[in-house]
This record gives C-alpha cells, sequence and structure tokens, in this order.
C-alpha cells in the first residue's frame, strides 16, 4: 500500500445524521452536534477516492514495522479506514494493541462449544480501556483544528483517557467533569495523577455530560465525548482487529456492553462500511448488554420496539420515556459504574448500528456481572464490572438459545481489571450467605464463585499446615 501521499481533507467530510436533515460540513469544523437540526453528526467519506486495500489482509504487514508510530498503532495501521486525517497530524500514544484471546473456562461458564468463545481485551490499551481507541482519533482532530483546551464527562474511562493524551502529548490541556461519588477509584486516580483539571459536579454522568456540552459550545472547548464523530472513528478499528484475529472471518456475533452507545454505534458503522466496501461478504449480529440498573436502551429497543427504521425514529416514545424517568425520579444505579447512565447520547446511531447488524438488546443485573467477571477474573485475562457486562450477555443469550453452541462469539472486555479495585476486593471478601455489605447495600444477595483470602497467624507452622490443609 502506498503511504502518506493521499490528500484526505477531499474526501472526508462531516454529515447530519437525520434523513431529513443531511447536511454536510467540511472536517475542519468543530461541531458537537448538527448546526441545522441538533442531530448527531458521522464522518463520512467519499470512498471512491480513498485508496483503501483490496483485501483487508494487505493492513497485516504493517505489525511488523515497530520503528513506525503509525504502523506501532492498532488504530492508525487502519489508517485508510478511517480517513479524516493528514498523516503529520495524527496524535498517537501507542494504542490498540490489545488481543483477541481465548478461554476454556469462560468459554464453558457462557455455555458455548470448544473454541467459540472470544475475548477482546481492550484493557490492553494505554489507559487501561478501550476509550483510547477514540481518544487518539478525537486528539487528532483537536490538533487539527488547532484546539489548546479539551474536555469530556465520564464515569471515569473517558477521562482517564483524554487525561494521558493531553499528559503525553502536550497538543492540548484538559478539563474532565465527573459525577460526584460514583467513579471507580481507579480511573479517578488516573485523571489526577495525569494532571487533568477534574471538576467533580454535584450529580450523576448525565447531568456532568449536559453541563460539558453547553461549557463546550460557550467556550469553543473542544468536546471529547462520544458526541464527537470522530471519536468513533477510532472506535471503529475494535472491529478490524477482532477480524483481523479471526484471520478476516467474521465471527457470529459481537456482545458489547452498552452505556453511552458510542462503542456500538462505532461497531455498526464499522461493519456497514466494510460490507460495502467488498472488504467482509457477511455481517456478524451484534449484541449490546445493558445492567439492568441502566438498561434505557433495553427498555426502548426490546420493551417499546423502538426501531431506527431508516432514520425516522419513534421520537414521541423515545420523549415519553425519558419524561417519566423524570417524573418518577428513577436514575441510573449499577455496580458497573461505568454505564451507569440514563440517557445515552449515542442512541440512535445505535439503533442503525442493531438495524445493520440485525441485533439484540438484553439487561444483566448486578450479581450476574460480578459472577461473569470473577469468572473472565479466573479465566486469566480480568476486567472491569461494566466489561464482564458482555460475558454475562453473552451467557444469557446462550440459555435463551438466541447464540447457538456452535456459534463463534466475541465478548469485548472494555476496561481494565485494576480500574475498580474495591469492588474485586468486595467481591472476593464475601461469603455465600455473607455478601460485602458495600453489595448487598447495592442489591446483590448472592456470589458465586469468590476467592477470600485465608487469615492466618505470622507463624510457620500455622503457615504450613494451612497450605497441607488446602
Ligand atoms: N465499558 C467501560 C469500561 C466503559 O468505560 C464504558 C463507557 C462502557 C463500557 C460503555 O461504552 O459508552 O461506548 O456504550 N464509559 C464512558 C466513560 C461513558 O465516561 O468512560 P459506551
Amino acid at each position: 500500500m502506498s503511504d502518506r501521499s493521499w490528500d484526505h481533507i477531499q474526501w472526508a467530510f462531516q454529515e447530519c445524521l437525520s434523513p431529513s436533515c443531511r447536511v454536510r460540513i467540511g472536517i475542519d469544523e468543530l461541531h458537537v452536534a448538527c448546526p441545522g437540526c441538533g442531530s448527531l453528526l458521522d464522518v463520512r467519506y467519499d470512498w471512491d477516492r480513498v485508496p483503501v486495500p483490496t483485501r483487508l489482509g494487505e493492513f497485516e504487514s504493517r505489525w511488523a514495522d515497530r520503528r513506525d508510530p503509525l504502523n506501532v498503532s492498532g488504530v492508525w495501521r487502519f489508517r485508510e479506514l478511517l480517513p479524516f486525517a493528514p498523516l503529520e497530524s495524527v496524535v498517537t500514544i501507542g494504542e490498540g494493541q490489545t488481543m483477541l484471546r481465548q478461554s476454556r473456562s469462560v468459554e464453558r461458564f457462557v455455555g458455548l462449544d470448544e473454541g467459540g468463545l472470544y475475548l477482546q481485551h481492550e484493557g490492553l490499551n494505554p489507559s487501561g480501556s478501550f476509550k483510547d481507541n477514540g481518544m487518539t482519533a478525537a486528539a487528532t482532530h483537536a490538533g487539527m483544528v488547532g484546539a489548546t483546551l479539551a474536555a469530556c464527562a465520564s464515569t471515569g474511562n473517558t477521562s482517564a483517557s483524554l487525561a494521558i493524551y493531553s499528559s503525553a502529548t502536550g497538543v492540548f490541556d484538559c478539563l474532565v467533569f465527573i459525577g460526584s461519588g460514583r467513579i471507580a477509584f481507579g480511573k479517578l486516580s488516573q485523571a489526577l495523577d495525569f494532571g487533568a483539571h477534574t471538576l467533580q459536579i454535584e450529580g450523576n454522568f448525565d447531568d456532568a455530560l449536559q453541563q460539558v456540552r453547553e461549557v463546550c459550545r460557550r467556550e469553543k472547548i473542544y468536546l471529547c465525548n462520544s458526541v464527537n464523530p470522530f471519536r468513533l472513528e477510532g472506535q471503529k478499528t475494535i472491529i478490524y482487529r477482532i477480524l483481523e484475529g479471526l484471520d478476516w472471518e467474521p465471527p457470529d456475533w459481537i456482545v458489547v456492553p452498552g452505556g453511552n452507545l458510542g462503542n456500538a454505534a462505532a461497531f455498526g458503522k464499522a461493519l456497514a462500511e466494510l460490507r460495502d466496501l467488498d472488504l467482509i461478504d457477511r455481517v456478524p449480529r451484534l449484541a449490546v448488554i445493558n445492567a439492568a440498573g441502566a438498561a434505557t436502551l433495553f427498555d426502548l429497543f426490546e420493551l417499546h420496539s423502538v426501531r431506527w427504521n431508516d432514520g425516522v425514529t419513534d421520537d414521541a416514545t423515545i420523549a415519553s420515556y425519558y419524561q417519566a424517568m423524570q417524573e418518577e425520579d428513577r436514575t441510573a444505579s449499577t455496580l458497573a459504574t461505568a454505564i451507569e447512565i440514563n440517557r445515552p447520547v449515542s442512541l440512535k446511531r445505535c439503533l442503525r448500528s442493531l438495524d445493520i447488524c440485525d441485533g439484540v438488546v438484553r439487561q444483566v443485573d448486578d450479581a450476574e456481572i460480578l459472577d461473569a467477571k470473577a469468572q473472565v477474573g479466573a479465566g486469566g485475562f480480568g476486567c472491569e464490572p461494566a466489561s464482564a457486562a458482555s460475558v454475562a450477555g453473552a451467557r444469557l443469550l446462550r440459555a435463551e438459545g438466541v447464540i447457538a453452541a456452535g456459534d463463534r462469539v466475541v465478548c469485548i472486555l472494555t476496561g481494565h481489571q485494576l480500574k475498580d479495585p474495591n469492588t474485586t476486593v468486595a467481591y472476593h471478601s464475601s461469603r455465600p450467605g455473607a455478601v460485602d455489605e458495600s453489595l448487598v447495600s447495592r442489591g446483590v444477595e448472592a456470589v458465586r464463585f469468590t476467592n477470600q483470602p485465608s487469615a492466618v497467624a505470622n507463624d510457620i507452622d500455622d503457615l504450613l499446615e494451612l497450605i497441607r490443609r488446602r
């Protein structure tokens, strides 16, 4: 493939998601929504002009080149599939060097035949979550438009990711807005350590997002939440790496936790583009898994049958759902704090993905999430609670018979095990019938796979006896 010679600007543009608007804007402009109708934006390309390889396998050779940062990056080595940036503008810290791995024990837990389950370990990113895939793209675009200050609202991982790109590259300073009290300590510690100006708002994630959008609009600050369509361009590469891990043969299912729905949105876009470019001949099915305490997508899609419908979504049903949520004072509540979100901003983009991928949505409760997380840990990976929703969801879909025993299934592990050690220790300190108070107070009454530490005297005989009895 030829490199560094293409004139990117002419074939890339931003386009409004709404079919009745479809306004086009240059990629050099900075908007957090369509200036015409307020809908979300997409980054789009005139693919006929992009030198896309004729086979996905052509991307593989770049792995061998460890000296070029653009080839080391698991995002930018697929640069022809997100061609919005001049290569000299790319901001990378080696993100996306993540792996598709297998674990027989987790596979058994899910109920799949041998060899059927794959775990895409996005916790291996520099800041420990999948967010770096998108943040490298947003940081690149921020540099292209000359931003010196960037901001995001976050349940923790987006803020850690923005903070690492700010401190590691010096392209911009950053502000992170977080809700009070509900951010896992691993993530908060990252934002602080990377030097982000951290604003802890009295309120939840949805409040923080509303405020950051307004602040960015008024102050012309670069917004890095997934309303920013450039971020999703980077997150498409998770799909490319999955396909690469499977020798470019699409799996039957991709299962992903759903929070603000940026990932689900990016996955559908990536797969539709690959299909339209004739680079894959089959689109896998998508399963988006909500935590039961934060199940807006599940409610709207599965209970109220809200569909993409060629972009003509049933907005009245969506509005009345949110209205009732407000009147009944229902707010999201789950131990999987990363996905504790009431009003997912990429809802409509996600509906589009579910349409593209013949998708389903399920909800799993916190006990199911924590048990699945313990299985992932015992299987040799480790992930944070929200990530394990994918494994718990795959298990549920398998039990329902929606996923067949012989299917090939990829679960996305979105964040690293060390993001939320408090929940992990509380889980493993529990016993059947004596669940840790911090979990009981959040509605978890039973746990299945705990691994308690053994208390023992500082005495060699006691120690040896304990070890021999084990
Ligand atoms: N898993 C983890 C570990 C997350 O941090 C998030 C989102 C999700 C899943 C859900 O992904 O929003 O694309 O549906 N975390 C955001 C944050 C909201 O602020 O870090 P999504």
